[in-house]
C-alpha cells in the first residue's frame, strides 16, 4: 500500500546501532501531519487496527487500511503449534523437532501432542489411541450415502461431503442448534476430536473402495491407526488380514509429517470458518476443500507428472536447461518460507528407499534422486535458494505403494486434521476470538442512477454468458430454437424474426 511509505522506523531492537531503542514504529501520515506511535512487539509485529488511528478527520472514520491480498505478511493468529524456521529449515511441533518425533513417536501420538499441547504419557496416550480406535465406525445411513456417489466420483470429493454429512449425525455437538456456546465445553469439543480423528480414515477408505469397486470394509481396533487404514482399504476375504508392517510404518511417517504446517491455505480456511462458531465437522469438511485445490495438496501430482515427462536420466539436462530458460517449473522445488533443505523432505527420500526397496523401483525413482542431484549442484538453484520440498518425494512413495493419484490428496487430509483441531482448540481458547472478517478495498463504481429494466435498450453494459454445452445440450438448444422460432411465427401470422445468439449460442 502505496501510505505505507512513509512509515518513518525510530527505534530498532536488533542492535544494529540505531540510538533510540524503543520498540515502536513512528508513523506520519503526510495528508493531515498527524503522527502515531505504534507498539512493535517482540517479534516484530505491529497491530494492524493501530494504523485506524490514521484519519482524514470526521469524514473518515475507518482510518488507514492495510492492503494485503493473499495474506502475504499478514499474522492473523497467535500459535503455539508449529514453528517453520524457512532459513535454518527447521520443522518443529509444540518445540519437538520433526526428525525426533518421526523416529521416536506414532502418528497418534504426535495427533495428541499437537492437539492437547504436549507429549501424553504412556497412560495417557493409551487411553487417546482407545478413544480414537473406538470411534472409527460411521453411521450405517452414512455408508448408504456414500454408496450413492457415482462409481467414478473423486475420493476428494467423497471425503469432503462425507465429513459434511457427519455434523448432521451429532444433534448435540451443533451450535446452530445448541447454542454458540457450546465449544466451551471440554468434553464435547473431546467426544468431536475422536470422532474426527477415527472416522475420517473409515471414510477415506470408503471412498477408495467405492472407486474399485470392492465392498467397504468395517474398521478393526486390534491393529493400529495406520494399519487399520490399510486393512480397511485392502483387506478382501480374509480373516486375518494385517498390512505389512514396513508399509504401515512408512505412512505412519508420512502421516506424521503432513500433521501440521502452521498457517497454509487449509488450516487459515479451518480457523477462519471456525471463527463462525460453527460446529467442527463443517469447519473440517471447508478446511479439506482448500487442501482439495491443485496449489495446496496437488503439487505431489504435478512431480510424477513432470518425472514421467522426463522419462529419461538422459533427458535432465535439456530439462533443467527449460527450467532456467523459464520455460518450466522444477515440480517439488522451492517453497515459500523455506529457504534451505525442507527437512521433511529429508526424511521422505528415506522413507522412499525403504519403500522401494519393500515394493519395488520405478525408473521415476532414479530419475528423481539424479534430477535433484543435477539441481542441487546448478547455480540457478543454487542461488535462488531452491531445495526439494516436501512434495518431491511425498508422491513417488505414495506410487509406489500402489496409490492411485486421487487419493493423494485424502493421504494428505487424513493426517492435517490432527493440525486443523489443534488450531481450532487454540482458536477457541482464544480470548481475543472474532469472527474473521477481512476488508477490502472497493474500487467499484458509486453513486449510480437506477434505470428500469423497459428502459435498458442500448447496447449491453455486460457480455454475453458464454458456456459449454453438454452433448444433448446442442440437441436442446435447437430444439428449443426451432420451437420458439414457430411460436413466434404463430404469433406474428408468419413475420420471420431472427432470435438472438445470446440465447443460442452453444458454441
Ligand atoms: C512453492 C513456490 C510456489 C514458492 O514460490 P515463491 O515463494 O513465490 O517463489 P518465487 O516464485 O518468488 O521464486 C523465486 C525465484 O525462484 C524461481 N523458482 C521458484 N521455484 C522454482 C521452481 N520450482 N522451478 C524453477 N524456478 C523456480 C522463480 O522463478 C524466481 O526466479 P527469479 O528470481 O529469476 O524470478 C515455488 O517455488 C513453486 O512454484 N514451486 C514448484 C511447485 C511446488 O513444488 N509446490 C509445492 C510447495 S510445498
Amino acid at each position: 500500500m502505496s501510505g505505507l511509505s512513509n512509515i518513518k522506523v525510530n527505534g530498532e531492537t536488533n542492535g544494529n546501532g540505531n540510538a533510540s531503542h524503543k520498540n515502536t514504529l513512528t508513523v506520519t501520515d503526510n495528508r493531515t501531519g498527524k503522527t502515531v506511535e505504534i507498539k512493535i512487539d517482540a517479534d516484530y509485529v505491529i497491530n494492524a487496527t493501530d494504523l485506524k488511528k490514521l484519519t482524514l478527520g470526521k469524514e473518515d472514520k475507518n482510518g488507514i487500511m492495510v492492503f494485503d491480498p493473499a495474506f502475504m505478511n499478514t499474522a492473523v493468529a497467535t500459535s503455539k503449534i508449529t514453528l517453520v524456521d524457512g532459513e535454518k529449515g527447521e520443522l518443529r511441533y509444540r518445540g519437538y523437532k520433526i526428525e525426533d518425533l518421526v523416529e521416536n513417536c506414532s502418528f497418534l501420538e504426535v495427533a495428541y501432542l499437537l492437539i492437547n499441547g504436549e507429549l501424553p504419557t504412556n497412560k495417557q496416550l493409551n487411553d487417546w489411541e482407545n478413544k480414537v480406535m473406538r470411534h472409527t465406525y460411521i453411521h450405517e445411513n452414512l455408508v448408504e450415502q456414500m454408496k450413492t456417489f457415482r462409481y467414478d466420483a473423486h475420493p476428494m470429493g467423497m471425503l469432503i461431503s462425507s465429513v459434511a454429512a457427519l455434523s448432521t449425525f451429532y444433534e448435540e455437538a451443533n451450535p446452530a442448534l445448541k447454542g454458540p456456546d457450546l465449544y466451551r465445553n471440554q468434553n464435547l469439543r473431546n467426544k468431536q476430536i475422536f470422532r474426527i480423528l477415527g472416522k475420517l480414515p473409515t471414510i477415506a477408505a470408503c471412498a477408495y473402495r467405492h472407486r474399485i469397486g470392492r465392498p467397504y470394509n468395517s474398521p478393526v481396533n486390534h491393529l493400529n491407526y495406520t494399519e487399520n487404514f490399510l486393512y480397511m482399504m485392502d483387506r478382501l476375504s480374509e480373516s486375518d488380514y494385517r498390512p505389512h508392517p514396513r508399509l504401515a510404518k512408512a505412512l505412519d511417517i508420512c502421516f506424521i509429517l503432513h500433521a501440521d504446517h502452521e498457517m497454509n491455505c487449509s488450516t487459515a480456511a479451518m480457523r477462519h470458518v471456525g471463527s463462525s462458531l460453527v460446529d467442527p465437522y463443517t469447519a473440517v469438511a471447508c478446511a479439506a476443500g482448500a487442501l482439495y485445490g491443485p496449489l495446496h495438496g496437488g503439487a505431489n501430482e504435478g512431480v510424477l507428472h513432470m518425472l514421467e515427462e522426463i522419462k529419461d536420466v538422459s533427458n535432465i539436462p535439456q530439462f533443467l536447461k527449460d527450467v532456467k530458460a523459464k520455460k518450466r517449473k522444477l515440480m517439488g522445488f522451492g517453497h515459500r518460507i523455506y529457504k534451505n533443505y525442507d527437512p521433511r523432505a529429508t526424511i521422505l527420500k528415506k522413507v522412499a528407499a525403504d519403500v522401494f526397496d519393500l515394493c519395488g523401483r520405478t525408473p521415476l525413482y532414479e530419475i528423481a534422486v539424479e534430477l535433484e542431484a543435477q539441481a542441487l549442484k546448478d547455480e540457478y538453484f543454487v542461488t535462488r535458494l531452491l531445495f526439494p520440498n516436501v512434495d518431491f518425494y511425498s508422491g513417488l512413495i505414495y506410487q509406489a505403494m500402489g496409490f492411485p493419484t486421487d487419493m493423494f490428496p485424502v493421504l494428505f487430509s487424513i493426517p492435517r486434521a490432527a493440525g486443523w483441531l489443534a488450531h481450532w482448540i487454540e482458536m477457541l481458547d482464544d480470548p481475543s476470538l472474532k469472527i474473521f472478517r477481512p476488508r477490502q478495498k472497493y474500487v467499484g463504481e458509486t453513486d449510480k442512477e437506477f434505470v428500469p429494466l423497459s428502459e435498458r435498450i442500448e447496447e449491453p453494459k455486460t457480455p454475453n454468458l458464454p458456456m459449454y454445452y453438454s452433448a444433448y445440450g446442442v440437441r436442446r438448444s435447437v430444439t428449443h430454437k426451432w420451437k420458439m422460432e414457430q411460436q413466434h411465427l404463430k404469433e406474428n401470422g408468419g413475420e420471420v424474426m431472427n432470435f438472438s445468439e445470446r440465447v443460442y449460442d452453444h458454441e
